[in-house]
């Protein structure tokens, strides 16, 4: 049989779209709104090139981590500055790329952008307006497939932020500080360490390709560990849009002055 096949084609030939009576098209349209108004968020940000670094407390967004661009404060590039200082090309260049794709190849975004963007389909028993079906059989959609090396990528990055968050809590002066800042950095590192976890591309990395699980105990472990979070892979995936969001906010509102950092020690 062919790939590619008329929508129609193995559906019940019915003249209306759907009779779905329920109000199916409000996650959809909850999807869009939400993936659309991070996006112009996250766009807007890295490109502003400013308010990303709290220099009284060491706080660096993650939206600029890892800091590499030669405009960037030098105290927040932690891993060198090599990339060229021009409006066009965000102080996180390397990494950001990698964090895009991982998101976009994301089993779970892949169902919530195809149904809330392309609408194919919009939702279950719901006919797609489009005539043609190939899936993700063809170019561009098979690199879909590269999703498990963009987890190995998004790990590191993860650990990346980790490193950020944890040296945010020795002060400029040696000191050690605690503030609100340090506890929403920990929480969204947990968050995206959560989210990492709970990839499919994770579960079968720990898992996959063993034929006895008994003559492997310690990845049967992991592997039950990870199937458990893999479970609610699509909170984690809204959580982690959530915190990341929160912290990139937090730090360019106490960065601009806007509001002053909560502290709790120093
Ligand atoms: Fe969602 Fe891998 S499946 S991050």
């Amino acid at each position: 049989m062919s790939s590619t096949t008329d929508a129609a084609a193995g559906r019940a030939q019915i003249a209306a779209r759907t009779l779905r009576t329920d109000r199916w098209w409000l996650p959809p349209l909850a999807n869009f709104v939400g993936l659309a108004a991070w996006v112009i968020y996250a766009t807007v940000r890295v490109f502003m090139q400013s308010d990303y670094w709290v220099a009284d407390y060491g706080y660096l967004t993650p939206f600029y981590s890892p800091c590499f661009s030669t405009g960037c404060v030098p105290e927040a590039s932690h891993f060198g500055q090599f990339l060229p200082d021009v409006w066009f090309i965000p102080y996180a260049a390397l990494t950001l790329p990698f964090l895009l794709l991982f998101r976009l190849t994301c089993y779970y975004y892949r169902k919530a952008y195809y149904r809330a963007f392309w609408l194919s389909p919009p939702a279950c028993a719901v006919a797609e307006p489009h005539r043609k079906y190939s899936g993700e059989t063809r170019f561009p959609l098979i690199l879909q497939n590269a999703h498990r090396y963009f987890f190995y990528l998004a790990a590191l990055i993860t650990l990346i932020n980790a490193y950020d968050a944890v040296i945010a809590f020795v002060k400029p002066d040696g000191s050690f500080g605690l503030g609100l800042g340090n506890i929403i950095l920990v929480a969204n590192v947990v968050l995206l360490f959560i989210y990492t976890a709970s990839c499919h591309s994770c579960r079968s990395g720990v898992g996959g390709r063993i034929n006895n699980f008994s003559k492997h105990p310690m990845r049967y472990k992991m592997w039950t560990f990870v199937t458990k979070l893999n479970t609610r892979h699509m909170q984690y995936a809204w959580a982690t849009l959530a915190s990341l969001a929160i912290t990139d906010f937090y730090i360019m509102a106490v960065s601009a002055g806007w509001i002053s950092d909560l502290r709790i020690v120093g």
